[in-house]
């Protein structure tokens, strides 16, 4: 066979023992697309698409779909698409991370079976582009990410609104008896208007950004507006890209690389972005044997400024962070901390990018970095003997004036009991409490939900408190803010000292030295360790996914990634 023969759907033929007879079969499969020989012989880009009626994120791919396969074509080669699972954020039950992972298989497996060059990875809603990631990381074939890119904002009288830092904010006014049930119902249907990713820095945009830095999408298209032409344009150079990475292929592990991980990480922190994606950073950069230290991200980004104005943590929307000038020029603010030689799938490298004319640039939602919201990077990791493998603060979405402090710990021993007791008129609980959720981690039965933004009780709401110390080693939406501690690790289902925690024990918080520290002597812990009980229904008792998930999964300071899903180590 030529090597022109072994690429396009002769590509990884099945093995009948007889190779001609193999290729003929294909062929006449192939053929029965009504491909003509011409066709036949050009090579291949795969396009995962993850459209999904169930993802309204991506209710445009079909259009989105077009352009990236005309642009395939336009280099020459031919655009196949294949689906894979998709994942709606808000329709997955108990919560779509659990199901990250399960894309990132379908992906990497379809990559690896399937005859493609090249693949093209369509997501966009927050697990989507983690997922396609880390499938593409381990399949390593030469992969681009184009993302759905963020959804318009909508309006209510004066206000502008964007799912969904603004869904809780009014759900907040609500509860506090402020709007009534007539004004939640109109704010219910004016939320999310569009296609597209949340129209604030969630998780999705967050995503898209760290795609972009590490060198996974074209410049410049991480913030497009899913519904601006822009978009499509961007969709049809993708396709192009991808086409062109067939000769000289540039594959994940040449792009994501110690140091754009670290450049990944720089802009994570300047963008104030969401604590997910540390977990999602971890897991893509694991899929290559690339650790993400807890402690090297206290360093960046006690060097690393907040330049980002953007909801949750300032003012704006992804629309205006588009037109303020996206990722490239934040990239260019702190491009003296980022490493310039990183090579990127279009074959430069992320000098060569910001060598580039930027064009202009609104400070009012991009900060220099001479003049920066905040000069210390939005995330910090803890440690202590609360979280041992560490727990995560988001502080540029916190309260300041509960960064040093001490506080009387009310502990909720699950979702169940924090649901059943946390309105309650008669619950024991002050202002300056601490409330600890337990067993909401990866092991637990719900799997690590975004449960980790704990309500404040309604009886302290009622008299205006709007933020408290909150612990967990649940996640956060992206989309959330408040004093809230995250990820704590190892996770209480499995023995943490977060399930040694019981209501009275003083809890101590410091941001400034990074620590959280349970107050209670070690022979009391290790009395109550020994009567540790996990409360999660064991292995043995599941089936299915939800086994191989109870079995496999890793704690968050691991990415949640599966142990089975790790590179082998030779
Ligand atoms: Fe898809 Fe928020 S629900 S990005
Ligand atoms: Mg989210």
């Amino acid at each position: 066979m030529s090597e022109d023969e072994a690429r396009g759907f002769a590509r990884g033929l099945t093995n009948y023992g007889d190779k001609d007879f193999s290729l003929y079969l294909r062929n006449s499969f192939a053929s029965s697309m009504g491909y003509s020989r011409e066709v036949l012989k050009k090579p291949i880009v795969g396009i995962a698409n993850s459209f999904s009626g169930f993802n309204n994120c991506h209710r445009h791919f079909p259009e989105m779909l077009e352009a990236v396969k005309r642009g395939v074509l336009l280099g020459g080669a031919l655009p196949i698409e294949f689906p894979t699972i998709s994942l709606g954020e808000v329709f997955l039950n108990p919560t779509s991370l659990k199901f990250r992972n399960l894309m990132s298989m379908d992906t990497e497996e379809m990559i690896r079976a399937q005859p493609m060059d090249a693949v093209v990875l369509m997501g966009g809603c927050d697990k989507t582009v983690p997922a396609q990631l880390m499938g593409a990381a381990s399949a390593n074939l030469p992969a681009i990410q184009i993302v759905a890119g963020p959804m318009m904002t909508s309006r209510y009288g004066e206000e502008r609104l964007g799912a969904c830092t603004d869904c809780r904010r009014f759900w907040g006014k609500y509860r506090a008896g402020e709007i009534s049930g007539d004004a939640i119902g109109d704010i219910e249907g004016r939320l999310a208007t569009t296609a597209g990713t949340c129209a604030v820095m969630g998780t999705a945009s967050t995503m898209a950004c760290i795609a972009e830095t590490l060198g996974m999408s074209l410049p410049g298209t991480a913030a497009i507006p899913a519904v601006h032409a822009d978009r499509l344009r961007a969709a049809e150079a993708t396709g192009l890209a991808a086409a062109r990475m067939i000769d000289k292929p540039i594959r994940p592990s040449d792009v994501i690389t110690e140091k754009s991980v670290e450049n990944a990480l720089r802009i994570l922190l300047a963008l104030g972005g969401s604590t997910n994606a540390i977990i999602h950073l971890t897991a893509i950069a694991g899929r290559l044997g690339i650790p993400v230290s807890l402690r090297r991200l206290n360093q960046l980004s006690d060097e690393t400024p907040v330049l980002v104005n953007l909801k949750p943590v300032g003012a704006n929307y992804m629309e205006d962070f588009f037109f303020a000038g996206g990722v490239g020029a934040v990239l260019r603010e702190i491009k003296p901390l980022l490493h310039l030689d990183c090579l990127t799938v279009t074959g430069d490298t992320l000098g060569d990018r910001l060598r580039e004319d930027a064009g202009p640039v609104d400070h009012k939602v991009i900060a220099s970095a001479e003049q920066p919201l905040e000069p210390e990077g939005g995330l910090v990791a803890l440690f202590g003997n609360l979280a041992p493998g560490g727990a995560i603060l988001k502080r540029s979405a916190a309260d300041k004036g509960l960064f040093e402090k001490e506080g009387r710990a009310v502990v909720f021993e699950s979702l169940a009991d924090l649901a059943k007791r946390i309105d309650e008129p008669d619950l024991d609980v002050e202002e300056g409490d601490i409330l600890v959720l337990q067993n909401a981690g990866p092991r637990s039965d719900s799997g690590m939900p975004e449960a980790g933004y704990l309500p404040i009780p309604k009886k302290l709401s009622a008299k205006g408190v709007k933020d408290m110390i909150r612990i967990s080693d649940a996640r956060m939406s992206g989309t959330a803010f408040g004093t809230i501690v995250l990820h704590v690790t190892p996770e209480a289902a499995i023995g943490g000292p977060l399930a040694l925690v019981r209501t009275g024990d003083r809890i101590k918080l410091s941001v400034k030295n990074k620590t959280i520290e349970l107050l209670v002597d070690d022979d009391e812990l290790e009395r109550r360790r020994s009567s540790f009980r996990s409360p999660s229904k064991p292995a043995s008792e599941r089936r299915g996914y939800d086994k191989i998930y109870a079995q496999e999964v890793l704690q968050a300071d691991e990415g949640c990634d599966f142990a089975i899903l790790q590179p082998v180590r030779t």
